[in-house]
């Protein structure tokens, strides 16, 4: 697919069917992921392709939602805020660089045909418990991945001039 058909295509897909995604598209999107930027090059991020079932049952009672459950993949974007660059001030750019990686990966699914859907609203405490993770690992976003089982209309967004300014 087009790359902005793709941006233009991308929905966030909140029922899915039970195939599977094929192993050639998930390692597609595993190189999408790994070529994504990050501050100083750091690259603090992990991204887990989460198929295995008791995993999976812990971590969708962080945020318990049918369609979530339904997905084949359920994969967590993780950020390390011992590894990832500092601001002046001491703040941690780990979002940052796990977000980007996180959108490259949402937009390499939509280009392969395949749904997503952003998830932030999960108590992240309980998702690294439940992922068994050291505390440098924050769970930044999940994402369901799988073929869509719905057609969502496009969302609204703001008109151009109320986004972009040019200063000229
Ligand atoms: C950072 C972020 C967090 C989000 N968290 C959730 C979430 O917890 N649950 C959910 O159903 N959708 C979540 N979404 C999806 C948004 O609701 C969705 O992107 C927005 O309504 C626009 O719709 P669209 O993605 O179909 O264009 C999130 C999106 C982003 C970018």
């Amino acid at each position: 697919m087009e790359f902005y058909e793709a941006l233009r295509r991308r929905r966030s897909i909140r029922s899915y069917r039970a195939e599977a995604v094929p192993e050639k598209a998930l390692s597609r999107l595993a190189e999408a992921i790994r070529l994504a930027p990050s501050a100083c090059n750091n690259q603090p991020t992990r991204f887990l392709f989460i198929s295995d079932p008791e995993i999976r049952r812990r971590l969708c009672a962080c945020y318990p939602r049918a369609w979530l459950a339904a997905a084949p993949v359920i994969v967590a974007a993780l950020g390390n805020t011992e590894t990832a660059w500092r601001r002046f001030d001491g703040s941690s750019a780990h979002v940052i660089d796990t977000s980007i990686a996180m959108e490259h990966l949402v937009l390499a699914a939509a280009a392969e045909g395949l749904g997503t859907c952003w998830i932030c609203a999960f108590d992240q405490q309980a998702a690294r418990q439940a992922l068994r993770l050291p505390e440098c690992w924050e769970v930044v976003a999940l994402t369901p991945l799988g073929f869509a089982a719905e057609e969502p209309a496009e969302q609204s967004r703001k008109p151009i001039d109320e986004t972009i300014e040019r200063l000229a």
